[in-house]
């Protein structure tokens, strides 16, 4: 019933839903004080969400659950694809500062974010977990275009082909503007290794001082394991027509090198020695291990 095609904005391949409302997107005003996730998809950003959610709210996830703006709403996208509500029309209803979450690539993203200063935590993933993590995603979301076979999805994802555009432009985006837009750039490898260090340097971001009780409270309740069981961060709440679960849960695995799991050696190598020639001119610091 979904695998809506995608058409290309400004050269970058996007759901035709995004793409049919792309005027309205590119004028929406956020206010100052919202907050804005990047990232290309599947590095990291449910969990980033819950996160801030649980900082701004002190550690309580109950006040989180009260809040009248659910700001952790998987929903608050600039704009999903039906039958997600636009996050354009939900954010209507809402008071700010409101956590949005957005996949589009920083010359995407409506100018009035960078005009209004508002806080933009990017979340960049390695490229091998991230196309994994993707491929499960895109055979489990039915508003995805087919994936087809895994050794076909690899040379999409190299040639920038799937949602969202290209994965090596994306991270090199937002990493070459992370200064001059005082963009907090993570890494899921960094939250993976040492949560408690990113919770922290999100919470110093957003000008939060919290406890150390509180602290860990977070890190506990933002770990893989709780999050895989809690209805607010586990997508659960999407309609099987959209999400089959039955094909892939949307917290899978949660682990850094499972790419191993899926690239052949000839695979890994071929996509390395491109992979090489693509990051050059950028020294990013990536672990495909850790
Ligand atoms: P996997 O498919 O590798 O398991 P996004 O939220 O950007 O769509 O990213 C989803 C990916 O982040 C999934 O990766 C998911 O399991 C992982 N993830 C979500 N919450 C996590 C957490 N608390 N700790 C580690 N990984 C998490």
């Amino acid at each position: 019933m979904y695998r809506f095609p995608v058409l290309p904005v400004r050269g970058i391949p996007l759901t035709n839903h995004i793409a049919n409302n792309w005027d309205a997107i590119w004028a929406f005003r956020p206010d100052p004080s919202d907050i804005l996730i990047a990232t290309y998809p599947k590095a990291g950003t449910t969990w980033t969400q819950e996160i801030i959610d649980l900082l701004r709210h002190n550690g309580d996830a109950d006040a989180c659950k009260r809040a009248p703006t659910p700001a952790r709403s998987p929903f608050l996208e600039i704009f999903s694809p039906p039958p997600i509500p636009s996050g354009i029309d939900l954010m209507k209803d809402m008071d700010p500062p409101r956590i949005i979450k957005t996949h589009l690539p920083l010359q995407l993203v409506p100018p009035a974010f960078w005009e209004n200063k508002c806080k933009t935590i990017y979340v960049a993933r390695n490229a091998k977990d991230n196309m994994v993590s993707y491929y499960h995603f895109d055979c489990m979301n039915k508003t995805q275009p087919e994936p087809g076979p895994w050794e076909g999805y690899i040379p999409k994802f190299m040639r920038g082909e799937l949602s969202w555009g290209s994965w090596y432009d994306h991270v090199k985006g937002y990493w070459m503007e992370r200064e001059k837009r005082n963009i907090l750039y993570l890494f899921y490898e960094d939250m993976k290794e040492n949560p408690r260090r990113e919770v922290e340097r999100i919470m110093k971001y957003l000008d939060l001082s919290l406890s150390d009780e509180v602290i860990s409270r977070i890190v506990e309740l933002t770990s893989f394991e709780i999050m895989k069981e809690n209805p607010m961060a586990n997508y659960s709440c999407i309609p099987e027509l959209v999400f089959d679960k039955s094909i892939s849960p949307f917290m899978r695995k949660g682990q850094v090198g499972d790419w191993r799991n899926h690239f052949t050696p000839e695979q890994s190598k071929m996509f390395d020695e491109d992979y090489e020639k693509k990051m050059k001119d950028v020294n990013m610091p990536f672990r495909t291990l850790i």
